[in-house]
């Protein structure tokens, strides 16, 4: 019986391993044309233009390992995540990596992104084309489960627009400044209970969101700590 476990396991462990590998060249491949360099241009010359002064707008992005992680942890010590279905949101998506890795990491219904910057918005139509290519792409770089998922992105703003239908929300927080995080709190009353949400650095601040798990990340400007909530 030993000697059978002992085979298997890193049987199991190398398909896990090859399932990763393959998600994370599927990225790879869909971002390549738009460095973190490229988000961070386009947001500086457009926030120069319009005149936005607002820490909210400080650009960054997440990065597909560190991504992984988090959905890992979701996964395996919290338990949640174990069913295919839900919708996800990153909001502020920039040019829409996280909609993207999120659709790769989990089987949801549909992941949608809003960004309130043009620039940004029209980088993301342009990695949603890259997208739909994949899928028809022979041999396929998606695999089943993530083409069934629909991308949604909205070139809108996340304290008017209509994200209510949330089951799991992603924010890129550590620059959100406290009157955001406040009225995104206020507006996250309306998610049902057991909705998640992944923040950076900051917490949602509403006693309706139960702290799950804090820890600290390594993130592209250094550690972070990811904060994983559930509506209670
Ligand atoms: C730190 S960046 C994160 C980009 C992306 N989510 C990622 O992690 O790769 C935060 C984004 O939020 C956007 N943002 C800030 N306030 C917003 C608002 N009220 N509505 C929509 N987007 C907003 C900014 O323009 C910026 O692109």
């Amino acid at each position: 019986m030993a000697d059978t476990a002992d085979e298997e396991e890193p049987l199991a462990s190398s398909a896990k391993d090859l399932a990763r590998q393959q998600k994370e060249r599927a990225y790879a491949s869909l971002i390549e044309v738009h460095p973190t360099s490229v988000g961070k241009m386009v947001s500086r010359k457009e926030r120069e233009a319009r005149r936005l002064r607002s820490q909210d707008m400080t650009y960054g992005e997440i990065k597909f390992t560190s991504f992984g992680t988090i959905f890992s942890w979701i996964r395996e010590r919290l338990g949640e995540l174990q069913e295919p279905g839900g919708v996800f949101y990153d909001l502020g998506s920039g040019t829409g990596k996280p909609v993207f890795a999120a659709a790769l990491l989990h089987d949801f219904d549909r992941c949608v992104g809003i960004e309130l910057l043009e620039g940004l918005h029209a980088c993301a139509l342009e990695l949603q084309t890259r997208w739909d290519a994949m899928k028809t792409a022979d041999p396929p770089t998606l695999k089943s489960g993530e083409q069934r998922t629909a991308i949604e992105l909205i070139n809108g703003d996340i304290t008017t627009d209509e994200w209510s239908d949330a089951t799991f929300v992603f924010t890129n927080s550590t620059c959100f400044t406290s009157q955001l995080m406040r009225e995104l709190a206020e507006l996250s009353l309306e998610l049902k209970p057991g909705a998640l949400w992944v923040s950076f650095t900051r917490e949602l601040p509403s006693e309706e969101w139960e702290l799950l798990l804090s820890e600290q990340l390594a993130m592209s400007w250094g550690p972070a700590t990811i904060y994983i909530q559930r509506r209670r």
